[in-house]
């Protein structure tokens, strides 16, 4: 992954309530341009796998359950200072926290129910990318 990329996740619930369409538009408007995305989704085993880090802390079954309810949108997004950049678009975990104006605060609904992930670090997004695509669903 290059250094000026990040990975995100649209989660089962912003795709559900018919969201999909404002969020991705309001990531382009930020400055960050779709370099893979994808309607797809998990199961058990691939979701419990994604969130592997996050296996023995006590929301990891809520989580999973979650993240295989419905379908997903993972991408790829660059712009420079992507990661950190795409934090702060995003905002806290729980959405109830979350600063006015980000994504969370505007489609989020419960700390479970947060809308969006995005990467934590560089390495984070690599491995989380390469996860959902191969080299050739990229905008090279
Ligand atoms: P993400 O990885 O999704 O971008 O979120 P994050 O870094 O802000 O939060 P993280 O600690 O990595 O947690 C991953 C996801 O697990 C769910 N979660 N539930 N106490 C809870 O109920 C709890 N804590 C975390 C959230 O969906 C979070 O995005
Ligand atoms: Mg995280």
């Amino acid at each position: 992954m290059q250094d000026n990329r990040t990975f995100t996740l649209i989660k089962p619930d912003v795709v559900r309530d018919g969201h999909l369409g404002e969020i991705v538009q309001s990531i382009q408007d930020a400055g960050f341009k779709i370099i893979a995305i994808k309607l797809t989704r998990l199961s058990r085993v691939e979701a419990m796998d994604f969130y592997g880090i996050h296996k023995e802390k006590p929301f990891f079954e809520k989580l999973i359950d979650f993240m295989i309810s419905g379908p997903i949108v993972p991408m790829i997004l660059e712009k420079e200072n992507a990661i950190e950049d795409f934090r702060k678009l995003i905002g806290s975990t729980n959405p109830l926290q979350a600063e006015k104006g980000t994504l969370r605060h505007q489609f989020g609904t419960t700390m479970t129910k947060n809308a969006i992930h995005g990467s934590d670090s560089l390495t984070n997004a690599h491995i989380e990318g390469s996860f959902y695509f191969s080299k050739r669903e990229l905008f090279v």
